[in-house]
């Protein structure tokens, strides 16, 4: 059996993360006879989702920036533990939208957080695993807001009403992670029109998932 790989998708609001991965699975399954599977943070589970909704619920404008980094990490350790491990174990590739790296992106370049404290948070939550590959879509902030505010069908969660500028230290933050791990992360111009953007993404997947082999 073929080891089972974490690839993770990662991004500022706004990216198009989430369509890319939506338009890329059929993609993925003509090219190759991995057994893929898709999955999101905050989410996945029945308890991650429940969890997810307290978190990016509107109305929770007092919840605390430490409170909400312990969210994610709960609803991480519930998602790894019950979705992700049993797939691992099955040989499959996990495409995962968003993991560790949106904690040091958001709460810890957008929210001011401890990264020390975070980076230990998330290896407690996922025994230390790393994904395999992460690809990073990379977006300004205007241009990602801009998306969101034109996007009717997507949902608007309380980290979206965020200002300008939180959204601005995230996508630094991503920035700082893709210079600090190029091992493992590889930046995609999700500026560009979708096509290329998923094209983008098919060739680093099937890239790695050859160097599997
Ligand atoms: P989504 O819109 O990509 O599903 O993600 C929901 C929001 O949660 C998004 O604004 C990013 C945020 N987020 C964090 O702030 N920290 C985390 O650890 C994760 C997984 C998501």
């Amino acid at each position: 059996m073929k080891k089972g790989l974490i690839i993770s998708f990662e991004g500022p609001d706004g990216a198009g993360k989430t369509t890319v991965l939506e338009h890329l699975l059929p993609l993925l399954r003509e090219k190759t006879d991995r057994n893929i599977i898709t999955t999101r943070e905050p989410g996945g589970v029945e308890i991650a989702e429940k969890i997810r909704d307290v978190i990016l619920d509107v109305n929770h404008t007092s919840m605390d920036d430490k409170t909400e980094l312990l969210l994610y990490m709960a609803a991480r350790r519930q998602h790894y533990v019950e979705r992700v491990l049993p797939a691992l174990s099955e040989g499959k590739v996990v495409l995962i939208d968003r993991f560790i790296d949106s904690s040091v992106a958001y709460q810890g370049a957008g929210r001011g957080l401890d990264t020390e404290v975070i980076s230990w948070l998330n290896d407690f939550a996922t025994d230390s695993r790393k994904p395999d590959l992460t690809l990073y879509f990379d977006v300004d902030s205007e241009t990602g807001l801009a998306r969101i505010a034109k996007n009717a069908e997507r949902e608007i969660n309380r980290l979206d009403l965020e200002k300008l500028d939180m959204h601005q230290r995230v996508r630094q933050g991503y920035l700082e992670l893709a210079e600090q791990e190029t091992d493992r992360i590889v930046t995609i111009d999700a500026s560009q029109n979708l096509d290329a953007v998923v094209a983008s993404a098919a060739v680093e997947i099937l890239k790695s998932l050859e160097a599997e082999a």
